[in-house]
């Protein structure tokens, strides 16, 4: 093992250590995340609303599966391995679509209903052994939340309403708050999907901090004043950031957005809350939309993300401009994007070796790489990984 450039008992204690460069390059410990964090837990696939018609589907990659997810005849959303059961083919091959009554692979015609039992199959008949149901596609947990259908493919998924519901709520300090959004019950405004040339961890750890706010995001900082200061979203539990005196509305200029949303308290009018649902969910609620941020980690250097900009059902039906709104989150996006893509690279520089550090605005980063750590079963909060 290579000796880092300081230990972490030279780091002065207003300082603490990063996770090690390699963390974020390392194909193996990519692996164990997909398998320990991705598919062990609870993952945020698709918009319920994305599949509003019976028969419609998407494929997602969750972890190293391939997960489809369907809408039945009778209105439920499904989700399975997207693996045909015979030989092994990929079943569905386009990432979204719809079929009529059922999914035919593409390799010997084996045709599955929109439950996942195997309805065909040519010469099925010389062949009675076949146990339609046994060789049905394998089934994925799935709850719906917010609007968006989650997947868990662990054996036995961990509590939901810990994992999930509480994770989210805990930020908020009670469920009401979330709730007074309604959140399932908007409308999408806009989506923009960036794919980004980043580990999925640069991306959770910049959204947590807001150190970086001040340098990157004027037109956030103009909006949201307290952020100059460098202390987190998520710092502000419980009350949110406060919007400028001169600002009308979270939007690119500060000029008035829409009405706020029918049950949005007046504690949360004029205010920003950021919360992120480990592992690849970050919501952000403003008085008039919620954006929705879900992670698609691809590989150790690559993560799509998928923004989705939610608005009251009338302010989307009646065509309003939207672009205030959404410009002012996706200069933001980019803003962060772009800074998540010129860390990359210089994680496996010799002089990220050891990691870096974080100032006291940032610690509460250090919380989320011992969660990390533990997960990976890295034993007690430090910067090393298994097999260093
Ligand atoms: Fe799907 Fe043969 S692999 S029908
Ligand atoms: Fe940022």
């Amino acid at each position: 093992m290579t000796t880092p450039p300081f230990s972490p008992q030279q780091i002065p204690p207003s300082l603490i250590a990063t996770l090690p460069g390699r963390s974020y390059t390392d194909p193996a410990v990519f692996q164990r995340e997909q398998e320990l964090l991705l598919e062990a837990m609870w993952f945020c696939a698709v918009r319920s609303a994305d599949l509003a018609e019976p028969g419609s589907f998407r494929t997602v990659q969750v972890g190293r599966e391939n997960v489809l997810i369907t809408r039945s005849r009778t209105g439920e959303l499904r989700a399975f391995l997207n693996v045909c059961r015979h030989r092994g083919a990929r079943l569905c091959l386009e990432e979204t679509g719809r079929v009529r009554r059922t999914l035919q692979c593409p390799y010997h015609a084996w045709t599955y209903d929109l439950d996942g039992t195997l309805v065909a199959a040519p010469n099925l008949v010389k062949m009675p052994d076949v146990d339609r149901v046994a060789y049905g596609l394998v089934k994925v947990a799935l709850r719906e939340w917010l609007g968006y259908a989650w997947v868990c493919l662990a054996d036995e998924p961990p509590s939901f309403e810990d994992t999930v519901v509480g994770a989210a709520v805990e930020r908020l300090g009670d469920a009401a708050a979330l709730e007074h959004y309604g959140t399932e019950r908007l409308a999408l405004g806009k989506r923009i999907v960036y794919d980004v040339r980043a580990n999925w961890k640069l991306i959770v750890e910049n959204f947590m901090e807001c150190y970086h706010c001040a340098t990157i995001h004027p037109e956030l900082v103009d909006v949201l004043p307290e952020f100059a200061g460098g202390y987190a979203a998520q710092s502000f539990v419980g009350h949110g950031a406060e919007f400028g005196e001169d600002i009308r509305g979270f939007t690119v200029d500060g000029s008035e957005g829409f009405p706020k949303l029918p049950y949005v308290s007046g504690d949360q009018d004029r205010r920003y809350y950021a919360i992120t649902v480990k592992p690849t969910v970050f919501i952000n609620l403003v008085p008039d939309h919620v954006i929705v941020h879900r992670m698609f980690p691809l590989a150790e250097d690559r993560t799509v993300v998928e923004c989705d900009w939610l608005y009251a059902p009338e302010v989307v039906g009646s065509g309003a401009d939207l672009s205030k709104s959404v410009e002012l989150f996706h200069r933001v996006n980019i803003q962060d994007f772009e800074a998540c893509e010129r860390t990359q690279p210089a994680m496996s520089s010799r002089a990220y070796r050891g990691g870096g550090v974080l100032v006291p605005a940032e610690h509460h980063i250090g919380i989320f790489h011992e969660w990390v750590l533990e997960k990976l079963g890295a034993g007690p909060a430090g910067p090393v990984l298994p097999g260093e």
